[in-house]
């Protein structure tokens, strides 16, 4: 730094001196140029008012006279002398000090007497400088002698020197502001900065800083600040990606990764696309006012797919269903999706009003949702939505269709009982696809699936895969004893496998997850403490409690919601020594609130926090506070960190995200999870505290035992369960589901008769 300072000094000084020197030269010039040209003018008026004098004298001849004339004119100012000549040169009369110099006549003074006309030049006399000016002398048009007048010019000399001097003066004063404001404004806008940058980023390559974000503002070099941050983000997650391989290699395992992940699609894919079709999309856009607004839904299933997406950049077909959402896709209904960091197509399918209310809310939320969550709401199945549940399947196979037109052997990922029928109306038209659905929620047993009138459809249909998935195994079981009663058909129960006309169906358990960046320390620095952050988070609800419950779930009957609020009842009618002590929240994102059943449940809900609230409440405390609005991934986690505990008590639940997600947030290895058993989440989470929800009395005290559990035993539990969710993470469920869909030997006829086209096209 002060090497580069003292180059700085030492080029400013040079530049600035060449700079001045080079001005003051031009003024110089230019100076001594107006004052030579003054003294041409003032000799030249001088010596042709002298000239009418000495021409007069000349006419009675008297020498004494003409010498008087000329000393008396040749004492002016800066005037050294004048001289009048003969026609010959010879002189007539030189002012008294200069008769010796001026003896013979001048160059100019011959000159001005041949030509006839006046001459003007700057010479060295005596080895002065002077300037002569000479003119012919008349009388009668007649040449009868010339005259000189000498002036001074050492004046001039004197002058420019003056002018020098000044110059370096003022290039002595210039040099030193400008280097000493030079100095100043680098060191308080860039070498600071730049100091304070370098300090940081040292700090970031040792390991001490953990959030990128908190980069020192670099005022001047915004873009190369930008670079940086970006630069120590990637930094940032390459050492976190590489200290996790290193951990697992250590265990034995290794991690599955979105970079894994990708790798292994495209190397499954042998250069094919994945594509990915469900009901609820990604991205909502919607209008708000002149502005367009985008959300991401709540939904388990855009959570668990939206890395996949992001690893491999296929297509994710779904419905459009936010009010702007026409206006922001191309003419093929595409976009392209994340918005701020685009890494896959989104292909949108516009449903009427009409088809949305029989396919969606009818058939799919009122007829196979209860009937597939046993959560004693009785299914309704009307021919109706039955017809609209096919006209909409049909309606998405076209839009598959046409994705997967220009892709040979296309891998499809169905998701969830909105499409059970797409399947089958895929690989009729394209068996060289391979298909596989995934099915979301639970698949219940033979009896309660048979009441569904159109069973033998749906089974049909989803027979079209290659491959089903369910989350767990007794999913599976399920399904395939439902196959068995329902349809003609061999199941292979060695393989886990349905034959039908010549089809085969492999089911499977692919128990989705969530991801878990358990080693982001720049989530520490971007929260601080989780006292401070607990703290503030109570604050901002006017809560004051010791102890802090959470539960987060879409507001739907089979989430046990009502049963989870009769236990936090139970719990403070028993221990009332919590009373005042413990707060649960309850975060409930609205849903599908145009069925009744939902739209009711809300209120009943409100209700029944209400009620308990009314009994225990005290001036400055709440038993339950109940958000009821959606709220993002980030305010989720904020709660989940602040926790001492996480309920989730659902009746019947597929997999159940809530659970991981909580787990996923505890990096602090702390906070207590209260799981129901009839959740998927509960054959993986053993060390969660396992509770049948309806057995009221059973999850208070599970309440109890949690937050009264020693530090040291919970923190083994989040430390065992957060180990399941890491190994077991979002990317390998996608990795396996797509693997082991390549891997499937699927129907060939298609892929020889389209490779037999392209032979003869070719070959034309
Ligand atoms: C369940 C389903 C998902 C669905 C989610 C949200 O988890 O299995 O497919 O995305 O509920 O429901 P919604 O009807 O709002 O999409």
């Amino acid at each position: 730094m002060r090497l580069l300072s003292v180059r700085l000094i030492v080029s400013l000084i040079i530049g600035i001196t060449l700079v001045s020197l080079a001005f003051s030269y031009h003024q110089v010039l230019r100076e001594r140029k107006s004052l030579r040209g003054d003294l041409e003018r003032r000799a030249e008026v001088l010596g042709e008012s002298f000239a009418v004098n000495v021409e007069r004298s000349l006419e009675s001849p008297s020498p004494e006279g003409l010498q008087r004339l000329v000393d008396s004119f040749g004492s002016r100012e800066r005037l050294l002398g004048v001289a009048v000549y003969d026609p010959q040169g010879t002189p007539l009369a030189v002012s008294s000090p200069l008769a010796q110099s001026l003896g013979i006549a001048p160059t100019e003074v011959t000159r001005a007497l041949s030509t006839n006309r006046e001459q003007s030049s700057f010479v060295t006399l005596d080895k002065n400088r002077v300037h002569i000016f000479a003119l012919p002398l008349h009388r009668r048009e007649q040449i009868v002698g010339g005259l000189a007048l000498l002036h001074d010019v050492d004046y001039i000399r004197a002058q420019n020197l003056r002018t020098w001097r000044q110059a370096f003066l003022g290039i002595l004063i210039q040099v030193f502001l400008i280097v000493f404001i030079t100095l100043l404004i680098v060191r308080w806008s860039i070498a600071g900065p730049i100091a304070r940058a370098a300090q940081w980023m040292r700090a970031l390559r040792m390991g001490r800083i953990s959030s990128p974000q908190q980069m020192p503002d670099l005022d001047l070099f915004k873009p190369l600040a930008w670079e940086v941050v970006t630069f120590a983000e990637s930094l940032n997650q390459a050492r976190n990606a590489a200290e996790n391989e290193a951990r697992l290699r250590e265990a034995g395992q290794s991690l599955w990764t979105a970079d894994r992940l990708a790798i292994q699609i495209q190397a499954r894919l042998h250069g094919s696309r994945l594509f990915v079709v469900s009901n609820r999309e990604p991205y909502i856009h919607q209008r708000n006012g002149k502005s367009i607004e985008v959300s991401v839904p709540a939904s388990g299933l855009v959570t668990a797919l939206e890395p996949v997406l992001n690893a491999c950049d296929g297509t994710w077909i779904a419905h459009g269903s936010g009010d702007a959402d026409p206006e922001v896709v191309d003419a093929h209904d595409r976009l392209r999706v994340p918005p701020d960091d685009p890494r896959y197509t989104l292909r949108r399918v516009w449903l009427s009003k009409e088809e949305e209310e029989g396919y969606y809310y009818g058939f799919s939320n009122e007829g196979l949702w209860p009937l597939c969550h046993i959560a004693h709401t009785r299914p309704v199945f009307r021919q109706r939505d039955w017809e609209l549940y096919q006209d909409v399947n049909r309606k998405f196979a076209g839009a598959v269709l046409e994705e997967i037109a220009d892709t040979s052997n296309p891998i499809l990922l169905v998701q969830d009982y909105h499409f059970a029928l797409l399947p089958r109306l895929i690989k009729e038209k394209r068996p060289d696809a391979r298909v596989a659905i995934f099915w979301h929620i639970p698949w219940p047993n033979v009896e309660a699936f048979g009441i569904c009138p159109w069973q033998r459809q749906l089974l049909d249909g989803l027979l079209g895969a290659d491959l089903i998935g369910f989350h767990i195994q007794s999913h599976c079981n399920n399904f395939l004893q439902t196959v068995d009663r329902a349809m003609e058909s061999r199941i292979d129960a060695e393989h886990f496998a349905v034959l039908r006309q010549n089809h085969r169906t492999v089911v499977r358990p692919f128990p989705i997850s969530v991801e878990l960046c358990d080693d982001d320390p720049s989530d520490d620095a971007r929260y601080g403490t989780d006292y401070e952050e607990r703290s503030g988070l109570l604050h901002s609800l006017g809560v004051d409690s010791a102890f802090l419950g959470i539960g987060v779930d879409r507001v739907d009957y089979t989430k046990g919601i009502h049963e989870r609020f009769r236990a936090i009842e139970r719990f403070l009618e028993k221990y009332p020594r919590y009373q005042g002590q413990f707060t649960f929240i309850q975060i409930g994102a609205p849903s599908r609130t145009h069925i009744k059943r939902y739209h009711d449940l809300l209120a009943e809900i409100e209700a029944e926090a209400e009620r308990i609230n009314w009994r225990f409440q005290t001036a400055g405390w709440k038993p339950i506070l109940f958000l009821k609005r959606q709220h993002s991934h980030q305010e989720i986690e904020a709660y989940y960190r602040a926790a001492d505990l996480c309920l989730v008590t659902s009746l019947h639940d597929g997999m159940n995200l809530v659970a991981k997600e909580f787990l996923a947030a505890r990096k602090d290895e702390r906070g207590v999870l209260i799981l129901s058993q009839f959740t998927g989440a509960a054959r993986e989470l053993h060390d969660a505290l396992l509770v049948n929800p309806y057995d009221i009395d059973q999850t208070a005290e599970a309440i109890r035992s949690a937050l009264e559990m020693g530090p040291e035993e919970k923190r083994m539990r989040v430390h065992r369960m957060r180990k399941i969710i890491r190994e077991n993470n979002i990317y390998r469920w996608a990795g396996n589901l797509v693997t082991e869909l390549c891997e499937l030997q699927v129907d060939n006829a298609y892929r020889e008769r389209r490779a037999r086209q392209r032979g003869t096209a070719t070959s034309a």
